[in-house]
């Protein structure tokens, strides 16, 4: 790998289906990343633990994002790619971050505050339902960020402030410790934001209201047709900047296109089912030719298992270093 280059770093947990927010929010732009940036690209397996119960199942997701990042272009001899729980110096990383971590800035995560508040809203305990996994998932989030010393960390606005914390972790350690650790910034791309989801809501893995990347052509298709609009009529003019369909659309089609709708929105005359069909057919083509590469990929496991386990050991000839550099400053090792 050349010299000289910032390190880029980001994960994503096998805990469900990728989506198309998932795509515009951080696949896109990491692989964009690689270009210039020494990359480590990661499946965080062991934070899918927190909410994934059913070992199977995180088999079969931990394959299908893998096989996802390849298709749409992840190229694994110039990026390391790696499945989280193959680095085992993460962990250790964790437990010391965890020293130095003040238990106030874990209160304020946004994950488990909502979940707090989902509690006492429903007349529960306030920890109701909240596993320590949960609770210290910023920390392991810390510790796979600084871990290869990363300095920027390619993400959507949703991950902003497990970046930011990461970064406080890191400069708290720094303060005990002396210049250690390397202090990582969320770069996260002004243009995309939040994908809203077939429900209105973000779309999420977790909430059942995806679009998925490779869907099936009818399944998309459905999809598609289900996202939720306003109910105004095809003759009605229509506002671009809050329906979230156009939001999609405006990512997918060519600039010409997604002018010449705006105008039809703004003056009326185009209906929502029009778009509809339209977005469908994009996506169709976007991700067509990838998807036989995914297909091809999920039937040849091996395969899959022999990129990772190259990912692993590359990473690995960092991720010691670092962590002797750290043992080494807390005064573990000599
Ligand atoms: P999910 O919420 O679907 O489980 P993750 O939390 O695994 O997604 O997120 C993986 C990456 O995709 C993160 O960088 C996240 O910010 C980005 N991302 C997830 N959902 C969206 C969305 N709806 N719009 C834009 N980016 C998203
Ligand atoms: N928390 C991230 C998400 O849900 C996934 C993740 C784990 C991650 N570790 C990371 C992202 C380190 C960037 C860097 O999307």
């Amino acid at each position: 790998m050349a010299e000289g280059k910032k390190v880029a770093l980001t994960g994503i947990q096998p805990s469900g289906t990728p989506h198309i927010g998932n795509y515009l929010g951080m696949i896109r732009p990491a692989l964009d990343l690689a270009r210039d940036y020494e990359a480590y690209y990661f499946l965080a397996d062991e934070h899918a633990l927190t909410t994934v119960r059913d070992p199977k199942l995180l088999r079969e997701q931990t394959y299908e994002i893998a096989a996802v990042l390849l298709a749409l272009g992840l190229d694994p001899e110039r990026v390391v790619f790696y499945r989280q729980s193959d680095v085992p110096e993460t962990f250790e990383l964790t437990f010391i971050l965890s020293c130095v971590t003040p238990k106030g800035l874990l209160n304020r995560a946004h994950a488990y505050k909502d979940m707090v508040a989902e509690n006492e809203a429903a007349g529960r305990p306030p920890d109701d339902g909240v596993s320590m996994g949960l609770y210290s998932y910023p920390v392991l989030m810390a510790a796979d960020i600084l871990i290869v010393d990363a300095h920027v960390v390619p993400v959507g606005s949703d991950q902003r402030q497990h970046v930011e914390m990461a970064r406080d972790i890191a400069e708290a350690f720094n303060r005990t410790y002396g210049d250690v650790l390397t202090l990582p910034e969320p770069l996260i791309d002004p243009a995309v934001a939040t994908i809203t989801g077939v429900d209105g809501r973000k779309m999420s893995k977790s909430y059942g209201n995806v679009v998925p990347i490779f869907a099936a052509d009818d399944e998309l298709r459905k999809l598609v047709m289900r996202i939720v609009t306003d109910s105004r009529r095809p003759e009605e003019p229509k506002d671009p900047a809050t329906d979230s369909l156009f939001g999609i659309y405006a990512h997918f089609a060519p600039p010409d296109r997604v002018d010449a709708m705006r105008q039809r929105y703004v003056q009326g005359g185009v209906g929502y089912a029009e778009v509809k069909t339209e977005l469908a057919e994009l996506l169709q083509e976007r991700f067509a030719e990838p998807r036989a590469r995914y297909e091809a990929l999920m039937a040849d496991r091996a395969q899959i298992d022999a990129v990772l386990a190259e990912g692993a050991r590359r990473a690995r000839l960092v991720t010691a270093a670092v962590l002797t550099r750290v043992r080494r400053a807390v005064g573990i090792e000599a």
